[in-house]
């Protein structure tokens, strides 16, 4: 097994890497806790043994379960089983479910551990770890959540085997940001090798800024465009998808903007394209609709801040120039 430490002080905790480190899970449970609720999803499929009294609480499929009534429902089933602030969460599952589990954590008893099992390659990589948990509105995704740390996390490579074939690849999108966030040529490396070497990717920028009061923003490397195509909605796009495609899209920005030289974009591409992921915007996209998104004013481009590579790395950059975004987004429309 490879253990990575998250080290934030009085809440570091250990994410253990492996085939088979689900075996592990016993290690990270807080000594004193007597049960462990046991958060998932009916598709996850897979029965975990805490070691304590357990009871199995599962919410809805999807990103529609992610919302403040699935919090109370928990909630209030964690208070008729009897759960006490000494006892656990446990989240077994992808993204959705480590980010319902950890907020009711959060919120329960004003906070009780959690111990995320992330079963989906885009939870192992990224979710599960650093601490953010929350739910969506009707408003908009992730508005309502809390910075929970675990106390510790799992990522057990040999449950991503039964992943359908589209979510691995998606959550690949994930890896392949972290080529450019100082991972190198992580395609060179084994299954969890490769997770593991995000994990500490992911680690390092979270202790240095768990808050998200600067650095931590480089994580959202290739989201503007990725999370605008997925606002959009017209298309059949995973999270992962989307962000590949946005890497490509930030690496062209960053060219136009003198950052990056042109060797660079082809290893952005040659990176995308190793994955067997799309690096092309998909048919159909609204180019002005899409820039609106990338804005809290919705008609200026004038206050987007985006993540681009450039000669001290990927950093974030406020108010690129607003033609380049346009004309780097014409270009790779014109390319499909
Ligand atoms: N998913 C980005 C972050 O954890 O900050």
């Amino acid at each position: 097994m490879i253990i990575v430490p998250v080290e934030l002080a009085d809440r570091s905790y250990d994410v253990i890497v492996g085939d088979g480190a689900l075996a592990e899970i016993g290690s990270l449970l807080p000594p004193q806790s007597r049960r462990a609720a046991i958060v998932t999803q009916s598709e996850i499929g897979i029965e975990i043994d805490a070691g304590l009294e357990q009871r199995v609480f599962e919410i809805g499929q999807g990103e529609s379960a992610k919302t403040l009534s699935t919090i109370g429902d928990l909630c209030s089933a964690f208070a008729q089983w009897g759960l006490t602030r000494n006892d656990v969460v446990i989240g077994l599952g992808g993204g959705v479910v480590t980010d319902v589990a950890g907020f009711a954590a959060a919120s329960y008893h004003r906070g009780i551990s959690v111990v995320h099992a992330a079963t989906s390659l885009l939870g192992q990589v990224d979710a599960a770890i650093g601490g953010k948990t929350g739910v969506n509105l009707p408003e908009g995704k992730n508005l309502v959540g809390a910075f929970w740390q675990p106390a510790g996390v799992v990522c057990d490579t040999a449950t991503l085997a039964t992943l359908p074939e589209r979510e691995f690849r998606a959550g690949l999108g994930e890896i392949a940001k972290y080529h450019f966030l100082g991972g190198g040529r992580l395609d060179d490396e084994q299954l969890p090798e490769r997770v593991a070497a995000c994990v500490r990717i992911k680690a390092e920028v979270v202790a240095s800024d768990e808050r998200e009061g600067g650095r931590r923003a480089i994580l959202n490397y290739g989201h503007t465009l990725g999370h605008a195509l997925e606002i959009e909605g017209a298309f059949d796009l995973r999270h992962g998808e989307a962000v590949a495609i946005g890497v490509i899209y930030a690496a062209e920005v960053a060219h136009r903007l003198g950052r990056i030289d042109a060797a660079a974009v082809t290893e952005h591409r040659r990176v995308i394209a190793e994955y067997g992921l799309d690096s092309e915007l998909p048919a159909g996209t609204n180019t002005d609709r899409v820039l609106g998104l990338f804005s809290r004013d919705k008609k200026a481009l004038d206050d987007v801040t985006m993540v681009l590579d450039g000669p001290n790395g990927v950093e974030t950059v406020v108010g690129p120039d607003p033609q380049v975004l346009r004309d780097a987004l014409e270009a790779m429309v014109a390319q499909r």
